[in-house]
């Protein structure tokens, strides 16, 4: 069988390198290993570190900092991984090699399309749960979640903060979607990369601890604008699913990256972490208001809904205007990059990432203008 291709993920790897503008990325401009070493003594210590391999399941010390930020969880409830996409990888190979019974993946949509792909390729079901646009907001569709889900669902699979929406859903919408996977013994797996890139003002919920069934995958690639680390993170209800996952990432990478483990262990302490927030929220917020008001100034052509967290936004395109052909017409006449629809199989629709630099930002926000007005 042959594999089925991550599209949104291979359209960025192959043109990203290649634009003048790239607003394909979902994140905030990165930071620099500079912003994480305040003190010469922490120079010192990562020029003098010796790169031999790291702990397979992440150092004691990254998992420590890690389930700090999940009350009442301990360093053996988490498995640290290359990314959120190992994240998303071993959750999802072990969810399926775990329950053979069970072959269909609840699979929200729109979304990062990495889980579901995975699943299909694994030979699994994927069923969709709508998040649906009414009255110009994004709302899950529950009734349709619990018609879905059934006692050969393994897993219901989300993403809060969403990708490419950046709709969070609430904790009532949450402790529903847990409650109907408990009804049916199955799985909530929540990808909440996005927690902590917020530009309302509360931190989104997570599923951590509303049951014994959720696993949550992240990393520090999106809310701590820190993607070249490649470091993510399963939580784990008990230290039994973690022991299981490592016995997976055995087989895939090894262990996380010596430096970048080393690194997000000081990202993620306290003094640091605050910082880091602190100029995501910044970034989103201010780089959003840029947005708001290029959308309004095309009106007649795009609507968006405004994102509650992340720096995307997913814009409607008026009736006529085919994303795909757009997105590519873009790439090719004016070297900007922006993600189509059809790779969230939301055709009519596309995904601008804003989390750049506002002059950057501006400039390409002017380019793609440029495209739109061909179409008045
Ligand atoms: C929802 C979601 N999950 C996972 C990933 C992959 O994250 P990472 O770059 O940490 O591997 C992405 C990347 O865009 C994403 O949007």
């Amino acid at each position: 069988m042959k594999l089925e291709r991550f599209k949104l993920e291979r359209l960025q790897s192959e043109q990203e390198h290649n634009v003048e503008y790239n607003l394909s990325e979902s994140g905030v401009e990165p930071m620099h290993i500079r912003d994480l070493l305040p003190t010469q003594e922490l120079k010192d210590q990562l020029l003098d570190m010796q790169l031999s391999y790291s702990q397979t399941n992440g150092t004691v010390a990254l998992r420590e900092a890690i389930s700090h930020h999940y009350p009442g969880t301990t360093a053996e409830q988490i498995s640290a991984t290359t990314g959120g996409a190992e994240a998303n990888f071993l959750v999802t190979w072990w969810l399926r090699k775990e329950n053979p019974d069970r072959d269909e993946l609840v699979f929200m949509i729109p979304n990062y399309m990495q889980i579901g792909g995975i699943w299909k390729n694994l030979g699994g079901k994927v069923i969709p749960f709508k998040l649906e646009m009414k009255d110009g907001k994004w709302v899950p569709d529950l009734e349709g979640l619990r018609a879905a889900v059934s006692k050969k669902t393994a897993a219901i699979a989300i993403c809060t903060p969403n990708n490419p929406t950046g709709k969070i859903l609430s904790e009532d919408d949450l402790k529903t979607i847990v409650s109907i996977a408990g009804e049916q013994g199955a799985w909530v797996v929540s990808d909440e990369i996005y927690r902590g890139a917020e530009i309302q003002e509360n931190k989104a919920p997570s599923v951590h601890g509303l049951s014994d069934k959720v696993l949550i995958t992240t990393s520090l690639s999106k809310a701590y604008g820190l993607p070249g680390l490649r470091i993510g993170w399963v939580v784990c209800p008990s230290p039994k699913e973690a022991l299981e996952l490592w016995t997976y990432s055995d087989y895939t990478t090894i262990s996380p990256a010596t430096a970048s483990d080393w690194l997000a262990t000081l990202a993620l302490s306290p003094g640091i972490q605050g910082k880091i927030e602190k100029r995501t929220r910044s970034v989103v917020r201010e780089n959003w208001t840029i947005m708001e008001k290029w959308i309004a100034s095309h009106s007649d052509l795009i609507s968006g809904v405004p994102p509650e967290a992340a720096a995307i936004c997913f814009i409607k395109l008026k009736d006529g205007i085919d994303s795909f052909d757009f997105t590519m017409r873009l790439m090719k006449e004016k070297s900007v990059l922006i993600s189509p629809g059809d790779h969230f199989e939301m055709p009519g629709y596309v995904r601008i990432g804003f989390g750049s630099e506002k002059k950057y930002l501006e400039s390409a926000l002017e380019l793609i203008g440029e495209i739109l007005n061909t179409y008045r």
